[in-house]
């Protein structure tokens, strides 16, 4: 259930009355695959957002290096460095009293072994509080995940369309169609499981194929343009709330938030141009 939004960090302000959550932990992913209850993600990247995401009840917030596309302006999530994504992180991890915190680990930050990996994941576990992290690859980044895992950092995989090789792969483009293509990366999940991972983001692959995956995996699956038939399901917030003009087709608009705050701009610019604003009721007088 969710409870009341919360001021980032003030627990308090949920409310003497209102119902505790507690803290979503990856025992609870295993957990919830066991009893079929699926498993929410969102994409933060700020604390604002992460307190209202994580008031509404949402169980997983992930600091995704979508944040390249969606906050920094750029073409592509390949750009992104650790260093973006740390202050993101932090600010996420301190606002989300009750959600799971996963940050991406952003392109050339992995890649090259398990050792550039584990020191990667070490320095984003120290300094932001988050709980686990993400790595897109299957069997290419396997040595990575047990490296990790080994350490004891929680790894979430990413399959399917993974955007950091968005060039390899000829852009966001459906993932596993056809028989070769739907084992190879059934294949490739069980490479993430085997390795260590607590969940795997399957991301543009066909309904069926992300079900054969869910059934064949005892760890949870979560979707993304990946059909109804996974364990959980995640969205970029951006495209969620209709903050752009555009969306992927995957991606439900559950509000128009960029028209509301549009509107509210054009509101405030109209009355400080008229002198509507600001009014007795918000100046000082003494
Ligand atoms: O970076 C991101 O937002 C992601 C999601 C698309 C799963 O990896």
């Amino acid at each position: 259930m969710a409870t009341p939004l919360a001021t980032p960090g003030d627990d308090a302000a949920h409310g003497s009355d209102a119902p505790r959550r507690r803290r979503y932990r990856v025992h609870h992913l295993a957990r919830a695959k066991e009893s079929g209850e699926r498993i929410t993600m969102l994409t933060a990247y700020d604390a604002v957002t992460a307190a209202v995401f994580d008031a509404a009840g949402i169980d997983v917030l992930l600091v995704g290096d979508s944040i390249g596309n969606t906050m920094h302006g750029h073409a592509t999530t390949l750009p992104v460095t650790v260093d973006d994504m740390i202050p993101a992180a932090r600010a996420v991890a301190g606002a989300a009293a009750h959600a799971l915190v996963v940050v991406d680990l952003p392109f050339g930050s992995y890649e090259a072994g398990p050792e550039q990996a584990l020191g990667t994941a070490v320095r984003i576990m120290k300094e932001t509080g988050a709980a686990a992290v993400k790595l897109e690859g299957g069997r290419r980044s396997a040595a990575q995940i047990r490296a990790l895992t080994d350490a004891g950092i929680p790894v979430v995989g990413h399959l399917g369309f993974t955007p950091q090789s968005e060039h390899a792969l000829g852009g966001p483009r459906v993932q596993g169609r056809g028989d070769d293509a739907a084992e190879a990366l059934c294949e490739d999940a069980l490479a993430v499981q085997d390795a260590g991972a607590v969940a795997v983001v399957l991301e543009m692959v066909p309904v069926a194929v992300a079900e054969r995956a869910t059934e064949i995996l005892h760890i949870p699956t979560i979707g993304i343009g990946a059909g109804p038939r996974t364990d959980g399901q995640v969205l970029v917030w951006t495209d969620m709330a209709g903050m752009t003009s555009w969306s992927p087709r995957f991606a439900r608009r559950y509000a128009e938030l960029g028209r509301v705050l549009q509107q509210a701009a054009e509101d405030y610019a109209d009355e400080v141009r008229s002198g509507a604003f600001p009014d007795a009721e918000h100046s000082f007088e003494r």
